[in-house]
């Protein structure tokens, strides 16, 4: 059975806020922040905030298909338009998995010229094969974020055949607008 945490935005600017203050007690000046579309979007916009690192992109890594289930191998479905040559990049996910989505963003990214590539995620897995440069927790449940409440209601009522109220309670709160 899939053990479940919900994280609550309050959670989500706590740990971008960790994050941020990792990256500023080594010193490092970030030039721009590379947000993994979709889940890493808004943790990036958040550290962007934090770091005072106005310049983003966007990447899109496309790997799951449900809780649990992936597709072969994690697939980039939207490239940079941002210029990162000779830039400190910070590539921002919400979470390192297998890890496979990260190598991915690094390997793809390493083409454009950028002078260093550093990775942050506000959870990691402890069996991920990459491990972030910063992270706020390391966990070992499926994480359900406020930005994926609905998915993930729907998935639990369409595949796994519980009632929304049962749904609606396994994500935390706040799904009333979903009857
Ligand atoms: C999820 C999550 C990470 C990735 C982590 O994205 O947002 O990007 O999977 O998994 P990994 O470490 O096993 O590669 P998903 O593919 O579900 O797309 P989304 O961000 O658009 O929801
Ligand atoms: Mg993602």
């Amino acid at each position: 059975p899939v053990k479940f945490k919900p994280v609550t935005w309050r959670e989500v600017e706590d740990g971008c806020a960790r994050i941020a203050e990792q990256v500023l007690s080594k010193g490092i000046k970030v030039d721009v922040i590379v947000g993994v579309l979709r889940g890493g979007w808004i943790p990036a916009r958040l550290l962007s905030d934090y770091l005072g690192t106005p310049v983003m992109g966007a990447l899109e890594i496309k790997f799951y298909r449900g809780i649990g289930e992936t597709s072969e191998r994690p697939v980039v479905t939207q490239p940079l338009i941002a210029d990162i040559r000779d830039k400190v990049v910070l590539v921002v996910d919400d979470v390192a998995d297998t890890g496979k989505t990260f190598n991915m963003a690094v390997s793809f990214l390493s083409h454009y010229g950028p002078r260093r590539i550093l990775t942050a995620a506000l959870y990691l897995k402890p069996w991920s094969m990459y491990r972030p440069d910063f992270y706020a927790e390391e966990t070992d449940a499926w994480i359900i974020f406020p930005w994926d409440k609905a998915e993930t209601v729907e998935e639990l009522v369409k595949k796994r055949g519980l009632t929304l109220e049962e749904a609606a309670r396994i994500t935390g709160e706040d799904l009333g607008f979903l009857k």
